[in-house]
């Protein structure tokens, strides 16, 4: 098993080491267009593999003939969000960044799976299965894990208890359009209606939606890293183990939940394949109409992109 992480950056180094640490690959590959920094940050995680007892060599490189042959690409190369800035601000500068990696990456990995995490997440994902001109099966964006991670870690410090308990559902484009399924979200199986205030659910509801700023706003210079690498890193160890998990993804829908031609996000099952099923759930009429609208905010701003 061979992965390229391309960007060094910070979403990129941590989940170099997410995956070396946890030994998902014999091989992986970081590709940065700053000098020194892929190579620096690559040698200081093999570095720790005797202390971390994980036998996986780790490069850097300012180019994609080491990346020959990977089976997953994690695309996290772009510029973070500053504050005030929208994701929508990123999508002029990434589009571009993101359209050159995948074209050179894919060239070398005419195999591989696309695990998508620059934003605007929807839309890059787009991009990254445009130019590589991959099936749909093999390009995944990272948005819902990470949602899902937000919502399920609110849900526990409201109630007090375990995060491992707590589950929770979470569809459509990363951002302020998202969808939390509240009545499929649960604490030990328990629906979260049942355990929170319409109030609390609310509040809970509108931090994940701002879960992104919130940390954008503290740090200043960046965007978060910690909980996206760890979602990114979740997806593809689904994948490598053939999990067969079921992650909320954002992938191309071709007709299911009714949406057509465009990237959003919805539960589907994660394997060697990729992509290996789309799993469709019943909405009531507001929740398709919230899926419906966030998923026509990502049509358009795809139908905006100059490739
Ligand atoms: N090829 C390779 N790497 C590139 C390219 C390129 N064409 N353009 C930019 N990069 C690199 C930068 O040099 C930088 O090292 O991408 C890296 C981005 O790192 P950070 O600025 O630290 O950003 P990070 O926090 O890692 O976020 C990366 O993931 O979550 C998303 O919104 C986030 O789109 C952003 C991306």
């Amino acid at each position: 098993m061979k992965i390229t992480v391309i960007g060094a950056g910070n979403v990129g180094a941590t989940t170099a080491q997410r995956l070396v640490d946890r030994q998902l690959a014999n091989e992986v590959v970081i590709v940065d267009i700053l000098e020194g920094i892929p190579q620096g940050k690559a040698l200081d995680i093999y570095e720790s593999t005797p202390v971390e007892k994980t036998d996986v060599r780790v490069t850097g490189t300012n180019g994609y003939a080491e990346t020959a042959g990977s089976d997953i690409i994690v695309i996290t190369a772009g510029i973070a969000r500053k504050p005030g800035m929208s994701r929508d601000d990123l999508m002029n500068t990434n589009s571009g960044i993101v359209k050159s990696c995948t074209e050179q990456a894919v060239a070398k990995s005419p195999k591989a799976i696309l695990v998508v995490v620059s934003n605007p997440l929807d839309v890059m994902t787009y991009v990254a299965m445009k130019v590589s001109g991959f099936p749909r099966e093999r390009v995944v964006g990272m948005a819902g894990v990470l949602d899902t991670a937000r919502f399920r870690s609110f849900i526990a410090l409201e109630l007090n208890v375990s995060v491992e308990d707590v589950t929770a559902f979470v569809l459509g484009g990363h951002g302020d359009s998202m969808v939390p399924l509240a009545r499929y979200s649960t604490v030990a199986g328990i629906p979260i209606p049942e355990l929170l205030s319409k109030e609390a659910l609310d509040r809970l509801i509108k931090r994940t939606r701002d879960g992104g700023i919130e940390i954008v706003n503290y740090l200043k210079t960046g965007s978060a890293y910690y909980a996206p690498s760890a979602a990114a890193v979740q997806m593809v160890e689904s994948i490598v183990k053939d999990k067969k998990r079921i992650l909320p993804s954002s992938v191309y829908l071709q007709g299911e939940y009714g949406i057509r031609d465009t990237f959003v996000g919805v539960p589907v099952k994660l394997g060697r394949g990729g992509m290996e099923e789309i799993i469709q759930i019943k909405l009531n009429a507001d929740e398709q109409a919230a899926l419906n609208k966030s998923a026509s905010e990502v049509a358009a701003q795809i139908a905006k992109l100059k490739l």
